[in-house]
């Protein structure tokens, strides 16, 4: 986290203790998954970058859930019964001049929205909101359904958040008030004027089902922009010594005899790991546990898994899926593929895998049951994680 104001710190209070009931999920909203990150992921790292501090509501219940999904600069404390006690548990933390309460619903909300609503705070102003035209007329009606009134349709704004405020302002406001749809209500209960800047599409509240759909079309592009494509390959020849153990696809493979080489041999985790690297622009498999790092010589394929997935979680990567194929006579894949792929995807930390194999007919050294090898590619997207 930074600030991108220098001369004042932010406090970013995000309510995600709601239940999320029109949503319509078995679990809290704040948890629903986006495009394979939950809400209150997409909503923290979205804030990230111009926040000081963060404080995250979360449903009774769900804290160590929110804890271990946000990680240790993020203070996550439990959730009211109403929006306004999640707020108020969380405010008591809030340490730094300004304060910006970000439903967690509001879950796409850009790093660009708070920078205005800090921009109108540091400008001196005391309670900021981000307002969007209202585009429908309005009517007020009456309990039997005809209209009263109509109101001047250019005088009406469609409230977002994040909502700004200097802290010592709105810790007024929630100590004298309990009663508001949002915060700006109880500051303007105080008489300070509430300031409105421009708000954002991508604000908006997810509240049914059907505005997951449209989250998801807002992520389109940036998905589609931010993935790296990777291939790997690698190959052995089977060992003329009948006591090799042969290891493939992090399994071993007790009736058989393995391959040659200074490693395990295993050709899938070998070829899965060099498609992560190349994917990763990372050098590939040589270059990374090659001479300059001995520790890693003789490593299991496994092991090399788990440390390949570090390196490229660490260049600001994570698995979309890996894909990978042998090739050879023996063994027969099928009957243990279940076990092969959990072994693979455990070693990835749970990331997707499919394996196939294949003969080749009688062609070439796999063909002709001199050796074996594996083809892999993968998928993986660029991740901005809070740091
Ligand atoms: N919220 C909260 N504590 C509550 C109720 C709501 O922190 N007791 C939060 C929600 O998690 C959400 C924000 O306030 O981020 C706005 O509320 P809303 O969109 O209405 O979410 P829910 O109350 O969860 O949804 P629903 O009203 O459909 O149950
Ligand atoms: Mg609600």
């Amino acid at each position: 986290m930074r600030s991108l104001l220098p001369n004042h710190s932010v406090t970013v209070i995000i309510p995600a203790g709601g239940s999320g009931e029109r949503l319509g999920a078995s679990i809290p909203k704040a948890l629903v998954s986006l495009a394979g990150r939950t809400l209150i992921e997409h909503c923290v790292s979205n804030v990230a970058p111009i926040a000081n501090q963060i404080i995250v509501a979360a449903p009774a219940g769900y804290e160590d859930q929110f804890r271990t999904l946000l990680g240790d600069d993020i203070l996550v404390v439990t959730g009211g019964v109403a929006r306004a006690d999640s707020v108020r548990a969380a405010l008591q933390h809030a340490t730094s001049d300004f304060t910006l309460v970000h439903d967690a619903a509001r879950s796409l909300a850009s790093a660009e929205l708070a920078g205005r609503v800090i921009d109108a705070l540091a400008s001196g102003e005391k309670a900021v909101i981000p307002v969007m035209a209202v585009i429908d007329t309005i009517k007020y009606v009456d309990h039997n359904n005809f209209v009263v009134a109509t109101h001047d349709r250019s005088s009406l704004r469609a409230v977002q958040t994040p909502q700004g405020f200097e802290t010592s302002t709105l810790k007024e406001a929630h100590a004298t008030s309990q009663d508001a749809t949002d915060d700006a209500g109880l500051v303007e209960a105080l008489n300070i004027p509430v300031k409105i800047v421009d708000g954002e599409e991508r604000a908006f509240k997810i509240t049914l089902p059907e505005d997951l759909v449209r989250a998801q079309k807002f992520l389109i592009g940036e998905t589609t922009t931010n993935i790296r494509v990777g291939i790997g390959t690698d190959a052995h020849a089977f060992s003329a010594n009948p006591q090799r153990q042969m290891w493939l696809a992090g399994l071993l493979w007790s009736d058989e005899v393995g391959v040659d080489g200074h490693s395990d041999g295993d050709v899938a985790a070998h070829a899965i790991c060099d498609a992560l690297f190349s994917a990763a622009q990372l050098g590939d498999l040589g270059s990374n546990f090659g001479v300059s790092e001995p520790e890693w010589a003789g490593a299991s394929g496994a092991k090399l898994l788990q440390e390949t997935l570090n390196r490229i979680r660490a260049a600001g990567f994570e698995i979309n899926n890996v894909s990978v194929q042998i090739v050879g006579n023996r063994p027969k894949i099928g009957p243990r593929r279940a076990e092969a792929i959990a072994a693979l995807s455990a070693a990835l930390d749970g990331a997707p895998v499919s394996l196939s194999a294949t003969t080749t007919d009688g062609l070439g050294f796999t063909g002709e049951g001199k050796g074996i090898s594996a083809i892999a590619s993968v998928l993986l997207r660029a991740t901005d994680r809070i740091s």
